[in-house]
């Protein structure tokens, strides 16, 4: 083969770095304009990348992934990158790109025609398990391809970012925010607005204008599914996600115990007067699992069925339990480090416990193997 001239390389260069996804918006650098200049001499490609902002946490993946897109063209034996910072010109240009023209952003997920499902999830009494089971339907979803946001409703007591290990603070481009992503999940919560061990102190009309915020300022790109992970309670947050989110759906968590099924009841039926549907009842902390394979009901029986009986009869349709999520210690300890159970310990019944009801919220589309048809054989 002839020897590439420099300027060929340079535009094989080029053509290579359509490969490179920015790790935030997850589209080409090339498209979203990062790739400043491109210089080939002696077989070595400097590329010069400009960066949203100048302390992108994201710059050594960055590196990584255009330094292998560059050696992997033929004729490119090494390669060097430069980081530079968009100007302000740039970053509206990139503004413009992502979002458009408009001055007022708007939400996305309540515009007609949006292909996003949104689900909140929402308890009566805290403590029953809405941010685990959150972060690990998340993950779950991602996992089986889907893109997936969360919001971090619970401004009082945010606990999403610390299950899903994002340390992260979303990065600004103009008034556009772009959410970290951790385990292949966008994520944003209140806790990252909030400096360290303070407490927050708003009033309904604060957190309206907030959660507004999440949900119109950040850019979320095209998602599959959107979670919400509500406070506990009927309070004013989950009066305001159905205003701003119209066509979310909610998905009641509580555990056996009778007395968190009526509280959950409660904050089902909230669902009936802001007119939003409730998808249907995890039940999580069902039973612990005994070394000789018995379960121990800790908190009793039945509150799953419960709630979604008496969702059923309140609204007039089908409220189904979606799945029983064993107590497992191994599901605390992952939320704990920030790897949600579903990935570290998969085969745990509460791990595939959980990826059931993920399964179920996003009806996969199945391959027919196994499916019935629905088809009946003639007689020859
Ligand atoms: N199935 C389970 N097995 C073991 N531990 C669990 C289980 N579900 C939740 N936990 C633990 O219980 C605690 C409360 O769970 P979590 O924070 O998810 O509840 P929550 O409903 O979001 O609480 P809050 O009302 O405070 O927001 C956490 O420490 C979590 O790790
Ligand atoms: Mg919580």
């Amino acid at each position: 083969m002839p020897e590439l001239t420099d300027d060929a390389l340079v535009a094989a260069v080029r053509t290579a770095l359509d490969a490179v996804l920015d790790p935030e918006i997850r589209r080409p650098i090339t498209e979203l304009g990062m790739v400043r200049s491109v210089e080939v001499t002696a077989g070595t490609a400097v590329v010069g990348i400009d960066l949203t902002t100048p302390g992108c946490p994201l710059k050594e993946t960055l590196t990584r992934d255009v330094t292998g897109a560059a050696v992997g063209v033929p004729g490119v034996s090494d390669a060097r990158v430069v980081m530079g910072v968009m100007s302000p010109e740039q970053r509206g240009a990139l503004r413009t790109l992502l979002r458009g023209t408009d001055a007022e952003p708007t939400i996305p997920f309540a515009q007609p025609g949006s292909l996003t499902k949104v689900f909140a999830i929402a308890s009566g009494k805290g403590g029953v398990g809405k941010s685990s089971v959150t972060a690990n339907l998340a993950v779950a979803m991602a996992a089986d391809g889907l893109r997936v946001g969360i919001v971090d409703a619970d401004i009082y007591g945010f606990s999403i970012p610390r299950m899903l290990g994002v340390t992260r603070q979303p990065t600004r481009v103009d008034d556009m925010l772009l959410p970290p992503i951790e385990h292949g999940v966008k994520v944003v919560s209140i806790g990252m607005f909030v400096p360290p061990g303070q407490p927050v102190v708003w009033r309904g009309p604060m957190l309206h204008r907030a959660l507004q915020q999440f949900l119109a300022d950040v850019f979320w790109g095209d998602l599959d599914v959107l979670l919400l992970d509500l406070p506990p309670g009927t309070g004013d947050i989950a009066i305001s996600v159905a205003q701003l989110l119209p066509g979310s759906q909610i998905v009641v968590v509580t555990t056996p115990q009778l007395a968190a099924a009526e509280v959950a009841e409660r904050a089902g039926s909230v669902a009936v007067q802001t007119r939003q549907h409730v998808v249907g009842v995890v039940e999580n902390m069902a039973w612990l699992e005994q070394p000789d394979g018995s379960r121990l009901h800790l908190f009793g029986e039945g509150g799953g069925e419960r709630v979604a009986t008496s969702l059923t009869k309140l609204t007039g349709t089908d409220v189904p339990v979606l799945g029983q999520i064993p107590l497992d210690v191994r599901l605390r300890e992952a939320g704990d480090a920030g790897t949600p159970v579903v990935l570290t310990d998969p085969d745990s019944p509460a791990a595939q416990a959980l990826v059931e009801v993920a399964r179920s919220l996003t009806a996969r589309k199945r391959g027919l193997a196994g499916m019935a048809l629905g088809l009946t054989p003639t007689g020859r």
